[in-house]
């Protein structure tokens, strides 16, 4: 082949993604997909008519501002002035994106240069460090760290960052560390105490902060949630990234903002500018219109920011109550869409050994042993236990299993963390919670029986 067709060396090595096999498999109808993020929940009615309108409006059918849609950077300027306290300029402090991932693609290539070290901590969105790749930073990697639970309940802020150890992360080379709260795969809301922290080093070491919030609103009694942006001396240095489809459940609409000063976003500007140049336009004035709708009403329960917490909290205990019931012990997440679970009981090789070691403490007729070893043996052929014979990490294999054999489908953690980490998270995978009930009912029969089977 001609070494022409070659791939550009920034991308080299940048080719599997867990999302492509992952949603691959759980694109079969029978499949329960508790996998990628993705709502199976209906958007707001108002959102969705507010499309179609849209759509039989000529002019809105057309390209509009690169920038941002006019009446969508008004809206988000008007709900954000409300958290930051000052004003949002919005032709110079906003830029509409194609979805949170568009935001994270131009912030990191419009200020993060070849040999710029980025702090990420683990677990985390799978897609910042490929980005890096691109642009040929090096990520500096700072492990979330458990304290012991004995007894009670394992919760996403037992989940933590070691100040000093975040602090050795540092250096005169750091360009920036990007955040995520409320986190994905692990459900933490960071304290104002734990943004301190991070922001107290961001000054002291002159760095950016990229912070993804993309659940900024799906935050659970107890917390809240809070924009490092908003902490003394972060404005400056601080590109915010939010997204459209995670606030209305519209992922597929693929709609992001970065907002922060202007000699921040005009950077990201650039690249927006000289790539995707411009976002859909109904969709920008739909997503406008709606925000308009809850912007009115943000202390009322029906608002859409206050009401899709509520809903998904109790999604949240069903599935803590549904995999505690099998023996499991979930990390409860105290924001997001996503709960994780140590999977490494339900480990089917288990199963096997304890098949072809056969009865144990008492001693049976020769002729009941063989026919058991003959079952065993059958069983053991039947079961499918090649996908757990690789040498990936665990939960890839059991995700790839479970979804086979048993027709559901989650998300293995260790696809969040960098290959030095995936041993120390490899015995969880990420459950989706936004989800039907009819969707969760499923999953809990197929859960429940093959807990049966096991006993
Ligand atoms: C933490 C995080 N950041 C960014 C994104 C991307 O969001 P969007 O669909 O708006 O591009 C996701 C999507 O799941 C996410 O979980």
């Amino acid at each position: 082949m001609s070494s022409k067709f070659k791939n550009a060396k920034r991308i080299e090595g940048l080719d599997s993604n867990v999302w492509i096999e992952f949603t691959k498999l759980a694109a079969d109808p029978s499949v329960v997909n508790l996998g990628q993020g993705l709502p199976d929940v209906s958007p707001p009615i108002y959102v969705k008519e507010k499309l179609s309108k849209i759509a039989a409006v000529d002019g809105l059918n057309q390209y509009t501002r690169g920038f941002g849609h006019p009446s969508l950077v008004k809206a988000l300027s008007c709900l954000y002035e409300k958290f930051y306290h000052h004003q949002i300029n919005p032709n110079k402090e906003i830029l509409v994106t194609v979805g949170a991932y568009g935001s994270l693609f131009n912030a990191i290539q419009g200020l993060i240069d070849e040999g710029d070290e980025v702090i990420i901590i683990v677990p985390f969105y799978d897609c910042y460090e490929p980005m890096l790749r691109m642009v040929r930073a090096t990520p500096v990697y700072i492990p979330l760290r458990s304290k012991p639970v004995d007894g009670r309940k394992w919760s996403s802020s037992d989940w933590t960052l070691d100040p000093q150890e975040l602090a050795s992360k540092f250096n005169s080379r750091t360009k920036a560390i990007i955040l995520n709260t409320p986190h994905n795969p692990m459900g933490k809301v960071y304290t104002k105490e734990e943004l301190q922290v991070i922001a107290d080093l961001c000054i002291k070491y002159d760095t950016l902060c990229i912070s993804d919030e993309v659940y900024e609103w799906l935050v659970y009694p107890g917390k809240k949630h809070l924009k490092i942006a908003t902490f003394p001396g972060m404005w400056e240095r601080t590109v915010t990234i939010g997204s459209g489809g995670k606030t209305y459940s519209v992922t597929g609409w693929k709609l992001g903002w970065s907002i922060g000063p202007n000699h921040l976003i005009k950077h990201l500007q650039t690249v927006q500018q000289n790539s995707v140049y411009t976002c859909a336009t109904p969709l920008q004035e739909a997503l406008a219109q709606a925000f308009w709708i809850d912007i009115k009403r943000m202390d009322d329960p029906q608002c859409y920011f206050n009401s899709l917490p509520r809903e998904l909290e109790v999604k949240r205990d069903r599935m803590v109550h549904l995999l505690e019931s099998v023996g499991l012990k979930p990390i409860v997440p105290d924001g997001g869409y996503f709960i994780i679970a140590d999977v490494s009981s339900l480990d089917p090789r288990k199963k096997r050994e304890a098949h072809l070691a056969g009865p144990t403490g008492h001693r049976e007729p020769s002729w009941i042993h063989t026919l058991n070893q003959q079952r065993r043996t059958r069983e053991r052929e039947n079961a499918d236990l090649s996908d757990m014979e690789s040498n990936e990490p665990y939960d890839f294999k059991f995700v790839r299993w479970m979804t086979k054999n048993k027709k559901l489908s989650a998300i293995p953690v260790s696809a969040f963390c960098n290959s030095e980490t995936k041993l120390q998270f490899e015995k969880f995978v990420r459950f989706c919670f936004i989800k039907k009930d009819s969707t969760l009912d499923a999953a809990e029969e197929i859960i429940k029986a093959w807990n049966k089977q096991k006993s």
